[in-house]
């Protein structure tokens, strides 16, 4: 089956002035961008330290798109509710962080959010087999996690075809998400090989027109 879908397009924050936050969350609320992409990182799970509950509250105080929070951190479980509680619309795991992979998933749409895995360059993607279905969404890590501004890995394009493969076999309804060095170098590629959903930070935020970058990337380009 063919994928021909425009992609949803989800800013990076993390790429953001923060001394500038608020005209920034302004350019995504009048932008063609879907979704709010916040990374949080807590020093443990990844060698970096980003932001957390307070500068996701002011955030969400001007956010006019959905919040698509992408948890980097040890015992995710720990903070589901919170996150909730913050106004997230997606929340997203870490398959390497879950011990209980089923339950987290369980607990996050339990929670009223939709629930995404992401998985890091060195996990094969055959490991979600058995949360395909569960799963609303797989985040498929196309740098290692903590950086922004990090160079594209090629090989990612066939763990991200296994994974169409996959859902399609299964008939689950759960989303690509591609995380890691977006551009318009790569888009199409991304989007052939069966992306759903571009994370961009760095190729946004650091445009002299990131509008009209954003739109270029919704389109495919
Ligand atoms: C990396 C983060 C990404 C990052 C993407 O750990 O999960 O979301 O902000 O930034 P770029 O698009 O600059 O690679
Ligand atoms: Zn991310």
């Amino acid at each position: 089956m063919k994928h021909t879908n425009f992609p949803l397009i989800a800013p990076s924050v993390l790429a953001a002035d923060f001394a500038n936050l608020q005209d920034e969350i302004e350019m995504v609320n009048l932008s063609d961008a879907d979704w709010f992409h916040l990374d949080v990182m807590d020093g443990v799970f990844v060698p970096n330290i980003s932001f957390g509950m307070p500068v996701i509250k002011s955030i969400s105080q001007h956010a006019k798109k959905p919040l698509d929070v992408h948890l980097m951190i040890v015992d995710p479980d720990r903070y589901i509710q919170t996150f909730a509680d913050l106004g997230t619309a997606n929340l997203t795991v870490h398959y390497e962080a879950c011990t209980h992979l089923h339950r987290s998933i369980q607990a996050i749409k339990n929670a009223n959010m939709t629930a995404g895995v992401a998985i890091y360059p060195h996990t094969a993607a055959n490991l979600l087999e058995p949360i395909i279905e569960d799963a609303d969404l797989i985040c498929v890590m196309t740098v290692n996690p903590g950086f922004g501004g990090q160079k594209f890995i090629e090989n990612s394009y066939r763990k991200i075809e296994q994974l169409r493969e996959m859902i399609v076999k299964s008939g689950s309804s759960a989303k690509i998400q591609i995380d890691g060095g977006v551009t318009n170098q790569n888009v199409k590629q991304l989007l052939a090989a069966g992306a759903d959903i571009l994370v961009a930070g760095n190729f946004v935020f650091s445009a002299a027109n990131p509008k009209e970058v954003i739109a270029k990337l919704k389109r495919g380009k």
